[in-house]
């Protein structure tokens, strides 16, 4: 089996061997998707408003002493009367913070695309029916000039920004377009209309950032707290959270039908403590309102204990009964694909997506999705704080009798 990379016209042949795909979907790779088109901002009001660098620089995950909220903060009002802008809405996460706010009372507006989701295959009634209870604002977060028309348009202010926003695709561009620029951009027009508050859902990897999306996300998060720096009227929460599900879950039905779990290594390379989508937007949902959340970095994992692949594949196998079969795949196969991809892209630079892709697999198979402590140079599973209930034991469980649907990880570009 081969697989061919389409640059410039030029095709190159990259090898793929059947567990090729499996090891690659086994990591956390969330971000082989594709990116739809932008759309002409408007609006869809479903209920009314209560108008009430260097590359191996390593940044520690700590928190900033708790500060007293502004004087003047919204948090005095019931949620009712809180107007809390969500961007990147349609998303895996995005989507179950819209729902939470909603349930929690807030007066959500939800910016989306018209045609959302994974290869734009939400169509315009289907995100409306996704984003139920929500005041869908249909606009472009990547074009400044676009979203403030759209947030006028409105006509009421914006007292709290949640970016759910990340890239589709994980590629070099798109994850600087979307990670930084337009995650910037909600902030630039949030603040225009108003926000005092901005919740950034992140992600515990930018603590060791080797990744391009990581060096997109860090510097907005450096961005964020000058701009509270600035203001003292001004907060953010910076959530941080561990593995979700979806990117543990792509073995389990390969595994049902009798094939090897794969891993790197003795599959104890990495460890992380995974958190479910309603979990981790809950906790979200929790920083719009919680003082003692205000201008904190919030690395945040589910319960119960870290867990490496050769674990979560041990429970894989003794809630289907069987014997463990392990295939196990030395990491230096990555890092020769890795160094190919490198000396390809020198040649043909429209790959630089493919060699961060290996990157970002050769990432997730060694680096613990957990607190990194510079002090000793390791990853602390103690110091990673838990949230919610939701274990992925139950989730295994789940996927074993329903099957993945709406866990997909998207369309892979190039694997
Ligand atoms: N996977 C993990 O294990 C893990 C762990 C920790 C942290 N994280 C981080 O969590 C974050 C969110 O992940 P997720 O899985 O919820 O993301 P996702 O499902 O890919 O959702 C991305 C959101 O961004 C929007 N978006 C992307 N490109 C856009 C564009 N060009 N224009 C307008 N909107 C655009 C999408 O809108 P459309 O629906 O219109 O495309 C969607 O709402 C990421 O930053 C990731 O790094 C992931």
């Amino acid at each position: 089996m081969s697989i061919s990379a389409v640059s410039n016209g030029i095709k190159l042949p990259l090898p793929k061997t059947q567990w090729h795909q499996r090891i690659l979907s086994a990591q956390f790779l969330t971000h082989f998707q594709v990116s739809s088109a932008p759309y002409p901002p408007s609006l869809h009001l479903k209920r009314s408003f209560n108008f009430s660098k260097e590359r191996f620089r390593l940044v520690k995950a700590s928190a900033a002493p708790v500060v007293e909220a502004p004087k003047t903060s919204f948090r005095n009002k019931k949620p009712a009367d809180i107007n809390v802008l969500v961007v990147g809405s349609t998303g895996y996460i995005g989507n179950f913070v819209v729902k939470e706010l909603v349930k929690r009372g807030f007066n959500v507006i939800a910016v989306a695309r018209e045609k959302s989701g994974i290869r734009g295959r939400n169509d315009k009634d289907k995100t409306l029916e996704m984003l139920n209870g929500a005041n869908v604002c249909f606009s472009d977060v990547t074009e400044l000039d676009a979203l403030e028309k759209s947030l006028a348009n409105l006509g009421v202010p914006i007292d709290v920004v949640v970016s759910c926003l990340a890239s589709r695709n994980g590629g070099v561009k798109d994850s600087w377009k979307i990670d930084y620029d337009a995650t910037k951009n909600s902030l630039v027009a949030g603040r225009k209309f108003g926000a005092s508050h901005f919740v950034l859902l992140s992600a515990i990897c930018v603590q060791k950032p080797l990744l391009e999306f990581q060096r997109a996300k860090l510097k907005f998060e450096a961005e964020l707290v000058e701009e509270a720096e600035k203001d003292e009227e001004f907060t953010y929460s910076i959530v941080r959270p561990t593995a979700f599900f979806k990117s543990l879950g792509g073995q389990v039905e390969l595994v049902k039908d009798g094939k090897p779990y794969v891993m790197f290594g003795d599959g104890k390379l990495c460890a992380c403590k995974p958190i479910s989508e309603p979990d981790l937007a809950s906790f979200i949902a929790d920083c719009v309102l919680s003082e003692n959340k205000i201008n904190q970095f919030l690395p945040i994992g589910g319960p119960g204990k870290a867990l490496t692949p050769l674990e979560q594949g041990e429970m894989l196998f003794k809630l289907l009964g069987k014997e463990p079969k392990f295939l196990k795949v030395p990491i230096e196969i990555m890092d020769f694909a890795i160094g190919v991809l490198d000396f390809l892209v020198k040649i043909f630079p429209s790959l630089e997506d493919a060699a961060e892709f290996g990157k970002i697999g050769r990432y997730y198979a060694a680096e613990s999705m957990l607190v990194w402590e510079p002090e000793t140079g390791e990853y602390n599973a103690d110091k990673t704080p838990s949230y919610g209930t939701d274990t992925l034991e139950d989730f295994f469980k789940k996927v074993l009798t329903e099957g993945m649907e709406g866990q997909e990880l998207g369309e892979q570009t190039i694997f």
